[in-house]
Parts: C-alpha cells; structure tokens; sequence
C-alpha cells in the first residue's frame, strides 16, 4: 500500500511502495517459457536458474569487498564477507535438489527447446570462479564476445587467491607483496607451506587471520561441494546424455569436483604434527 502525503509511514515520508523499491512487476514479467504449449515444469527451470544467478551477483559483490578489505588490512572485515558468501553458497547447494521434484521424463519434454543454451554459458559463475582464482581462458572461448571481453579483464587482475597470500606478507610471512600464481605454487610453494604451518599450529598467534582462513577453506569446500550435488541431480535427471552445451555430461562435470581455489590450505593439513615442515627461502626485497 502506498503512503499519501496525508497519511506519512512512520520511516519516512516518500510514496516508494514495496514493488517499486523492488521492481517486483519487472522481475516477475522475466519467466519466458520456449515450449509451446508452456510445459508445466519449464517455469521450475527457469526461476531457479534466475535465483541462482541473482545469488552469483550477491557473491561477487561480496568478493570485491572481500578482497579490499584483505588489501586494507581489514582481517575480520574480510571474513565477515567470506561468511556471507559461505551462507549463500549453503543454500546455493541445498537448492540444486529442488529440481530433483522434475521427473526425467517431464524435462525430455522441453530440453531440446533450450539447446545450446548451458550453464556453461553463465558468465557470473565463470566470475566468480576466476575472482576466486580458478582462471581458466579456455571458458572464454564458451562466451560471446561481450561476455568473453568481460571475463578476459579478470584473467590479469588479482584474485581471492593472490590478495590473500599479499595479505599473509603483509602480516609479516615471508612471501613476496604480490605473489603470482606461478611463484605460489612454484619457487615460493615452501615458503607458503611454512606460513600456514605456523598460523595452524598456533592459531592464538594470529586469530583474526586463523579465522578467515579458515572461512576460505570453508567457501572452497562449499563451492565443491555445489558442484558434488549439481553433478549428482545432472546424472538423477539426464543420465549420462551430452550436455545441451557440447560437453559430456556428467564426465566433464565429475572432473570439475576436484578444483580448489586454495589447494595450500588443504595441503597444509598433511604437515600439521609431521616430522618435517617445508622451510622457507630467504626472498628478495
Ligand atoms: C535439469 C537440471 C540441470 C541439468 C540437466 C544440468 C546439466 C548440466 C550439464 C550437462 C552441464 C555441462 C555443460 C554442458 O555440456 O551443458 C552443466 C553445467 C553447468 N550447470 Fe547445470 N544442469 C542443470 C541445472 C543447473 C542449475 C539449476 C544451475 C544453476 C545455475 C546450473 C549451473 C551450471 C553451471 C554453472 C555449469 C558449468 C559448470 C562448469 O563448467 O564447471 N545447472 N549443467
């Protein structure tokens, strides 16, 4: 109900009503169904990859403040972000099985009517993946040209991964102020074996930093854990049938279950209590 000017909100004086702070008319006139007649189930399909997008832009969102926060120094900020992401990510994977409610044999019905289009193909995930620091250029060529243009930018920007162990240096760790890729995991692997080795064993010595750690660990196994389920609802539904994207299904998807955007942090824990902990090289500065 809007408010006149007789009758003031209590908040506020303005006539904003719900629906137009929310442009809930707009967003409610986005479900266009591509079967004819409109197959029952395909607006299940389509609101929820709706949803799931619109969550993927809260998440970016998110990891932009993430990551300026880590650049200020701002450690518990940072994890604030990371914990609203996680939370996201949570119901992200408790969502995907909505569609297990979708008999195989209802989404035959309009699945051809969809191809090529793919999830392959959302632009925000693949963001979110190379924000996270699983960059892969080969997406790009998945992409039109806008989209790929777009995502290319990321490709030499700093990522989660890179501006936190920036962070870790800036704490004091001996890593370089702005670590690659490259040196993370090549030359300077020890050095950063040795700096989670000592923030594990003696998490008191650096608590702020221990907790965000640990809420990335704990977002890196979320968003695996989305893929886990997504691949087992994909098999549920279509068996092992081509992607409408080109891919092979369920094989290509299994294989994406092992990325990790801190492979270090589940590293370290092999280290913890062993004999011997990597040492760390002197580094140039
Ligand atoms: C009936 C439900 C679904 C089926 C059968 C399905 C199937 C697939 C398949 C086969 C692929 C591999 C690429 C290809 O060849 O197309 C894929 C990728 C993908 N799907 Fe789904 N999907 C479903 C629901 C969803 C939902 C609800 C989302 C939410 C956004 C989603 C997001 C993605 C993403 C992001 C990828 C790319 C994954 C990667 O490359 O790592 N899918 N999907």
């Amino acid at each position: 109900m809007s408010n006149s000017g007789e009758q003031p909100s209590a908040y506020g004086e303005g006539d904003l009503t719900y629906e137009e702070y929310l442009t809930v008319r707009e967003l409610l006139d986005l479900q266009e169904p591509r079967s004819e007649p409109a197959h029952h189930d395909e607006m299940l399909f389509i609101i929820i990859h709706q949803a799931y997008e619109l969550w993927f832009k809260l998440i970016r969102h998110e990891l932009t403040s993430a990551m300026e926060a880590m650049r200020e120094g701002e450690i518990l900020g940072a994890r604030h972000f990371v914990d609203r992401i996680v939370e996201v990510m949570d119901l992200l994977v408790d969502q995907i099985h909505i569609l297990e409610t979708m008999e195989p044999v209802e989404f035959l019905q309009f699945r051809d009517r969809l191809a090529p289009a793919s999830g392959f193909q959302s632009v925000q995930f693949r963001e979110i993946e190379f924000a996270c620091g699983l960059k892969d250029e080969r997406y790009l060529e998945m992409l039109d040209e806008d989209a790929a243009k777009r995502l290319a930018g990321r490709l030499e920007e700093p990522d989660l991964r890179t501006t936190y162990y920036a962070m870790l240096a800036d704490q004091g760790y001996p890593l370089p102020a702005e670590p690659t890729h490259e040196t993370l995991d090549g030359d300077l692997r020890d050095n950063v074996m040795h700096a989670l080795t000592d923030l594990y064993m003696e998490p008191d010595g650096n608590l702020p930093l221990y907790l965000l750690t640990e809420a990335l660990i704990e977002l890196d196994e979320t968003m695996g854990l989305w893929r886990e389920h997504h691949v087992r609802v994909v098999e549920r539904i279509i068996g092992h049938k081509r992607g409408t994207g080109g891919s092979s299904g369920v094989g290509y998807l299994k294989q994406t279950t092992d990325k990790r955007c801190f492979p270090h942090l589940w590293d370290v824990r092999t280290y913890l209590g062993a004999d011997e902990v990597p040492t760390p090289t002197e580094l140039d500065t």
